[in-house]
């Protein structure tokens, strides 16, 4: 068994063949250029819990990647690869993967690439009717004139993931507030801007785990945002994530499980399961769903490639679901390789 990982450019600079940073989570952290990657911790912590069960090795995500998939021909992939280059880029690797024939773990190209594009796949859950935030895609300042808005309104790069861009300031209650988050994300992120209404409920996130009819829905996270100051708005940002939870002093943002009604978590239930359908996930994701002013669940995006902090001290949403399950990190770790696994009919 392998673990593919990805890495990204070589700043800062790796010391060993491994291309990825060893700099300390709150340096890396100061500003979210590197927010997608895995840190050398999080690698590690996944070998080690795959290496309980199988041989393990590392084949890092690198330009020699397709050579190395190729000439080690590994008996199944455990992909983490974010990937580097592109609005594809998590789509890349697996591609790779389907082109050799190994098999691999989680969603193929087609449903990583979607759901990198917030768009694309809100575009799929609305055709399912599947409750969602209005929205409108642009890709230059000038498409904002003339036009009539209804605020507050939510806007966030179109493909990132990991909180980047995501700020106090993505909330906007007028045209200049509006004109202003637009640009700074137009000019740092240089990739179009999604606007949507702005969800004002609670907020859950959902992990699930298996395929078909076995797939398993752990216990929903709601995100506490009592606790962060009082002054900010209600929504889990760059900030709340990695600036003001740290180790030291961590933020109690997850309630797990949600203290809600069994009506509205089996609602919440009903439309992840659809999604994760509809998308053809496979294997694992995690769903971000927010409560319109009529609290009813919306979905907010799908994570394929959730983040697993192996530390339970740090806030991370699936292993926090998963321990809440009674599944230690290996444990959930290894339940994804055995889905996999059986979806494939490889049985080790
Ligand atoms: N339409 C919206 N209305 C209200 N809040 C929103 C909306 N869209 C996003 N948010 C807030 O911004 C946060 C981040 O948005 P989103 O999940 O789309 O970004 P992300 O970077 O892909 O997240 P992740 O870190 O989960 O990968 C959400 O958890 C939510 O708090
Ligand atoms: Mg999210």
């Amino acid at each position: 068994m392998q673990s593919a990982y990805g890495d990204e450019e070589s700043d800062p600079p790796s010391t060993s063949g491994v291309n990825i940073s060893t700099t300390p989570k709150r340096n890396l952290r100061q500003n979210d250029k590197y927010a997608e990657w895995d840190e050398i911790d999080t690698i590690h912590a996944i070998e080690s819990a795959l290496a309980t069960r199988h041989n393990v090795s590392l084949i890092e995500a690198d330009e020699n990647v397709f050579e190395n998939l190729r000439d080690e021909k590994p008996q199944i992939i455990f992909n983490i690869v974010e990937g580097l280059n592109g609005v594809s880029r998590e789509a890349q690797v697996p591609s790779m993967l389907e082109f050799l024939q190994i098999p691999y773990t989680g969603s193929d190209p087609l449903t990583l690439a979607t759901c990198l594009d917030k768009a694309r796949t809100k575009e799929i859950l609305s055709f399912y009717k599947i409750p969602n935030a209005p929205f409108f895609v642009i890709e230059h300042l000038s498409q904002l004139a003339n036009s009539n808005f209804d605020f507050p309104l939510f806007v966030k790069p179109l493909h990132e993931g990991s909180s980047k861009g995501i700020y106090n300031s993505c909330v906007v209650r007028n045209e200049k507030e509006l004109f202003n988050e637009v640009e700074k994300i137009l000019s740092t992120y240089e990739q179009p801007v999604i606007i949507e209404k702005y969800l004002s409920g609670k907020e859950f996130t959902v992990s699930m785990l298996g395929n078909g009819k076995n797939v398993r829905i752990l216990p929903i996270v709601e995100i506490n945002f009592d606790s962060l100051p009082s002054d900010v708005n209600k929504i889990y940002s760059y900030e709340a994530k990695w600036i003001w939870d740290t180790i030291e002093n961590p933020l109690e943002i997850y309630e797990c499980p949600a203290k809600i009604s069994l009506s509205l978590q089996k609602e919440i239930e009903r439309i992840c399961l659809q999604t994760f359908n509809v998308l053809r996930v496979r294997d694992w994701c995690r769903i971000d769903v927010r409560l319109d002013e009529n609290n009813i669940p919306n979905i907010i995006e799908i994570n394929p490639l959730p983040g697993i902090l192996p530390n339970p001290k740090d806030n991370s949403c699936f292993p926090k679901s998963a321990r809440t399950a009674g599944m230690d990190y290996d444990e959930m770790l290894c339940t994804v390789l055995d889905v996999a696994c059986e979806r494939y009919g490889i049985f080790s």
